[in-house]
């Protein structure tokens, strides 16, 4: 049940926005956008690549991937390779003298005749400074999920981070601040030497739960408030908010549940208990099964449900400020 309007984050977009009319006048900035599983790190990022679209920039994408064996470069990879489907790339590199290094990630810029080069995180990356500054207004490279990135795509951010100034291209990198990684180690000593800016992505406040779920059940503002009482225990995430609608919905007591909600004496009384069954449906992957709940989805949801119970707690929007601190 997703939310087909962004909710808050008015300040955080604000100050994105105005570093990528920067990028577009060549003054290239990175940024890191940190948080909780589920707090909106992605639709932030999402967001401001279709402004950034509607800028006249080219905007990227790849993502890292949890896995026991990573492909080096693969998020950079699959952002060249959206750049590859465009046809911009093959107009954009066709001059480079990078156009060798960035054939050997996207096979389509390949030239008879020519070996490809070996390629290093250094040279990707500044094929990528100089490929993707040529393509549209500027462009948006957004690299998603970096604490679970290969070390050539860490190394590529560290070298990105630094020699953007220049250059127009805004970077954009995702990632989890709640457990250790190579990506939040290498973010924290991006951030402490400057080269970049940190963005902890808060959790919603309960007005803004509220018109999360005013906007996810398309209701009116009475039921807005019995939903965002409904919603009480999520703490703000909004993935734990369109998991607890869906799971109420699917187990056809949506309706009940916020009837009850409506009238506080009802509402006390059924509050823990639809949470409850909610949430643990949603940890135990007991929701039936919806195409969207993929194997990442149950991961975040449980990892979600687990954080419902630290309230408060959970929050992390000092933890690579903190990092950043005792770096310098
Ligand atoms: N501000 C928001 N307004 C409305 N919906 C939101 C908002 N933030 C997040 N969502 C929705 O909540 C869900 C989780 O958000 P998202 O995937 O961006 O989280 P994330 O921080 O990137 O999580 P992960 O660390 O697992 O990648 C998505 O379906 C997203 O559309
Ligand atoms: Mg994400």
């Amino acid at each position: 049940m997703l939310s087909p309007v962004l909710i808050g984050r008015d300040a955080e977009l604000r100050t994105l926005v105005t570093a990528l009319d920067a990028a577009g006048t060549g003054s290239g900035r990175a940024f890191f956008l940190t948080g909780d599983p589920g707090v909106g790190k992605s639709r932030l990022a999402a967001e401001l690549s279709s402004l950034a679209e509607g800028r006249g920039f080219a905007s990227y994408r790849g993502r890292a991937v949890q896995s026991a064996s990573p492909v080096p470069f693969r998020p950079v990879t699959e952002a060249l390779m959206q750049l590859g489907r465009s046809g911009s790339l093959v107009q954009a590199a066709s001059e480079s003298e990078y156009r060798s290094v960035l054939a050997t990630l996207v096979p389509e810029l390949g030239q008879p005749g020519r070996t490809s080069t070996e390629v290093n995180p250094l040279t990707v990356a500044e094929a990528l400074l100089r490929v993707l500054a040529l393509t549209g207004t500027g462009s948006i490279l957004i690299l998603e999920d970096l604490h679970w990135a290969d070390p050539e795509t860490i190394a590529t951010v560290d070298y990105l981070a630094d020699n953007l100034d220049g250059r127009r291209l805004l970077l954009v990198a995702t990632l989890r601040d709640d457990e250790p990684s190579a990506g939040l180690d290498i973010a924290r000593s991006i951030i402490a030497r400057r080269s970049a800016e940190l963005m902890a992505v808060p959790r919603l406040t309960e007005h803004e739960v509220e018109q999360m779920a005013g906007a996810c059940l398309d209701a009116d503002h009475e039921t807005a408030v019995a939903a965002s009482r409904l919603l009480a225990n999520c703490d703000g995430l909004p993935f734990a908010v369109e998991e607890v609608l869906a799971a109420a919905a699917a187990s056809g007591q949506l309706e009940h549940r916020l009837e009850c909600h409506r009238q506080p004496v009802c509402g006390e009384a059924a509050h823990g208990a639809s949470l409850r069954a909610a949430g643990s449906a949603s940890a135990r992957h007991r929701t039936p099964p919806r195409s969207e709940l993929d194997a990442r989805t149950r991961f975040r949801s449980h990892r979600s449900t687990r954080r419902w119970s630290s309230r408060g707690g959970g929050r992390t929007s000092h933890r690579v400020r903190d990092g950043v601190e005792s770096d310098r």
